[in-house]
């Protein structure tokens, strides 16, 4: 508890378990003296006196500060204003301990960061193991047969009729493995970049669903970091994933432009919206894409109502990486 001048007037015992100090040396003092200043933290003491003076409240406010008897904490400050019989207000300072908790938010944060890279590392590694081996014998396969098939005429009617269809199932496998190894990376997108392979995922999108998908794509995005072109890859394959299971939209459209700071991509549909309950109960797919967003420092925005949804993701360009990056 302070009064105006920021003064303590009373403190409880948590107070003096968690900052290991005595009563005698807390009562009485101005906030920003107490404990040879461990308490005089500019952005802290700025507010405090807004707040003594009846202008703003603190609602959990977050405050990082070296405490000599206990070590770095993070602590979340909360005030409300009591008001006395007198002119002078007291201000309640309720104070909680964030330290493990924040901990333990970056240390869930750099886990998922480094399994969504991780998951990313995978799949690129079977889409070529793929592409390079069982796509590959497979064409081998199929110039073998079309080099028996051209000699047919000296089989019997059943086994010239087995050989075309051996010709049209390895055809099949050929395409399907191709399909799969690219929809888990696409080539396109390490070899020429994002707009390329958005165009190439939009189309087989189309083909398989019946949903057109116009791409507008700036024509000076150029080449992205890795990070950001498999981010925004992603996200969109995400949301036109959703457009097509859960709204009912017979179009999308998918959006992306850049300025000198930031890259900004929207997916948008014309569909029934997202309904409350259906966001408060998500899946994996929009929490996912928002960690990922959130690892490389950006924003994703879901505006969505009875017309159709649009997912806004904006990216900073030049590095900026959030916090709990690491390997
Ligand atoms: N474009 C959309 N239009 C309408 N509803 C949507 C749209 N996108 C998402 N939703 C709703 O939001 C919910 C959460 O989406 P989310 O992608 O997180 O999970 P999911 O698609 O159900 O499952 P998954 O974990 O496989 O992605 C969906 O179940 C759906 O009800
Ligand atoms: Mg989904």
């Amino acid at each position: 508890m302070l009064d105006e001048q920021l003064r303590v007037k009373r403190a409880n015992r948590f107070f003096y378990e968690m900052f290991l100090v005595s009563p005698a040396e807390t009562e009485g003092r101005l906030i920003h003296q107490l404990g040879d200043g461990q308490w005089n933290i500019p952005n802290l003491i700025d507010q405090l006196k807004d707040v003594a003076a009846g202008n703003a409240r603190l609602d959990g406010l977050e405050v990082d500060a070296d405490f000599p008897a206990i070590g770095r904490k993070t602590m979340m400050v909360t005030t409300r204003v009591l008001d006395q019989e007198g002119p002078l207000n007291m201000v309640l300072l309720v104070i909680s301990d964030m330290t493990k908790r924040k901990a333990a938010e970056r240390a869930v944060q750099e886990l998922s960061g480094r399994l969504l890279r991780l998951r990313d590392e995978e799949q690129r590694r079977i889409a070529r193991e793929l592409h390079d081996t069982t796509a590959q014998n497979l064409s081998a396969l199929g110039m073998n047969l079309a080099l028996v098939q051209r000699e047919s005429e000296r089989l019997g009617p059943e086994a010239r009729a087995a050989l075309s269809e051996c010709v049209a199932i390895g055809d099949q496998c050929s395409r399907e493995v191709r399909d799969v190894a690219a929809l888990l990376h696409p080539p396109l997108l390490d070899e020429i970049g994002l707009a390329s392979a958005l165009r190439w995922y939009a189309d087989s999108f189309s083909r398989r669903t019946g949903i057109s998908v116009s791409v507008n794509v700036s024509p000076d995005l150029g080449r992205l970091g890795q990070d950001i072109e498999t981010t925004l890859y992603r996200v969109a394959q995400e949301c036109l994933t959703n457009i097509q299971r859960h709204s009912g939209s017979p179009t999308a459209e998918v959006r992306v432009e850049r300025d000198e700071q930031e890259i900004r991509a929207e997916l948008r549909d014309e569909g029934r919206g997202i309904s409350s309950d259906a966001l408060a109960r998500h899946g994996v797919g929009i929490p996912g894409m928002r960690e990922r967003v959130r690892q490389l420092g950006g924003r994703l925005d879901i505006r969505s109502d009875s017309h159709g949804t649009r997912v806004i993701v904006s990216l900073p360009l030049g590095g900026a990486s959030a916090g709990g990056g690491g390997a």
